[in-house]
């Protein structure tokens, strides 16, 4: 039987959240918020490659070590996010177009990172959105630095020397835009789907995918298509997690009780969803708090009001919609 990721947990299925060590410092009522409702608190840009790296030979180490420690201190579970992610990648890095150098830095950092955590993080993102954002063809892989480089197969590379450094960990391959009706979807979805299959064929360990769950509150929820999509991979032994839930409500009218209504209504329309193909591993929120989310800034509303994408509002108050999600965990 495959470790679970959290540490037990009061619920059947560990809520989480994605924790950012700048307001961890100075915001006492955020530190608390998760101890009330976590039970897996996990940095959410700290262990990025850009920021525990930013040259080759410095590990920053600490910003991620404090939020893990206070994550178990509490006995609450933690995991780890993300060894390899377009969006984190550094400049140092991106200046090595030798395969051979590459691919050592790639194993030299999974090694070295795996092994900091071995034990404490029990489970990694090893890869985050390798998927094309809008795949022309099915299978289609975005273009990174590492496609470019060293091809596909440094995905398998990357979980290869995850599982080695590290054997007890629960690796998983971590996307978004899985979610919504729509050609788009259909596309990625089967793109994630084949991988995972290719992978698994390969004898490559992969344990779960990481369904991020940034739910535009606009689009429609995919009940069937993710509902087929967790049973496919129920059926060869891989979980699932929805491993970033926030609401993104810049298209809803009207105000605050708009907002809240829409996003109740998509994060029930997930769960149902994802319910119904298997039993998520756990659901991780990105933040807790509207006081402090990357929505606003990269999705703000066109009226100018506040973004309203978390289970906590700016003041900590509860979201009618966030008893309810955790009632059904
Ligand atoms: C975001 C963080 O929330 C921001 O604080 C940071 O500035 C940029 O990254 N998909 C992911 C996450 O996998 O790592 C991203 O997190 C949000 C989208």
């Amino acid at each position: 039987v495959a470790p679970t990721i959290a540490a037990p947990a009061r619920r059947r299925v560990p809520f989480g959240g994605a924790i950012q060590a700048e307001h961890f410092d100075v915001d006492p009522e955020y530190r608390k918020a998760f101890l009330t409702y976590c039970d897996l608190i996990m940095p959410m840009n700290e262990l990025k490659f850009d920021l525990l790296r930013p040259s080759p030979d410095v590990f920053s180490f600490e910003p991620a070590d404090r939020i893990v420690d206070f994550a178990l201190s509490h006995g609450k579970g933690s995991r780890g996010h993300c060894f390899l992610w377009w969006g984190g990648t550094p400049d140092w890095v991106k200046a090595i177009t030798d395969p051979k150098r590459l691919e050592a830095v790639l194993i030299e950092h999974i090694e070295t990172v795996a092994d900091h955590y071995a034990g404490r993080l029990t489970s990694w993102d090893v890869v985050n959105e390798v998927i094309a954002n809008d795949p022309p063809q099915e299978g289609a892989l975005r273009d990174t630095h590492w496609l470019r480089v060293l091809g596909p197969r440094h995905i398998p590379l990357a979980f290869l020397t995850a599982a080695k450094a590290d054997p007890k960990a629960r690796l998983v391959i971590n996307d978004y835009d899985l979610e919504y009706v729509g050609p788009r979807c259909d596309a990625r979805r089967a793109t994630m789907l084949a991988m995972v299959r290719q992978l698994k064929d390969a004898g490559v360990p992969v344990h779960a995918v990481g369904m991020q769950g940034h739910l535009y509150a606009d689009l429609q929820i995919d009940h069937d298509a993710i509902a087929a999509f967790g049973a496919a991979l129920k059926a060869i032994d891989v979980g699932l997690i929805v491993s970033e839930l926030d609401i993104i409500d810049w298209h809803i009218e009207g105000g605050p009780a708009e907002q809240d209504a829409a996003a109740g209504k998509a994060v029930n329309a997930l769960l149902d969803a994802v319910f119904a193909g298997q039993q998520p591993e756990a659901v991780i929120a990105w933040g807790l708090t509207d006081r402090y989310s990357w929505v606003g800034g990269a999705m703000p509303r066109p009226d100018g009001t506040p973004v309203r994408p978390l289970p906590l509002d700016e003041h900590y108050r509860r979201k009618a919609w966030f008893g309810p999600l955790l009632d059904r965990l």
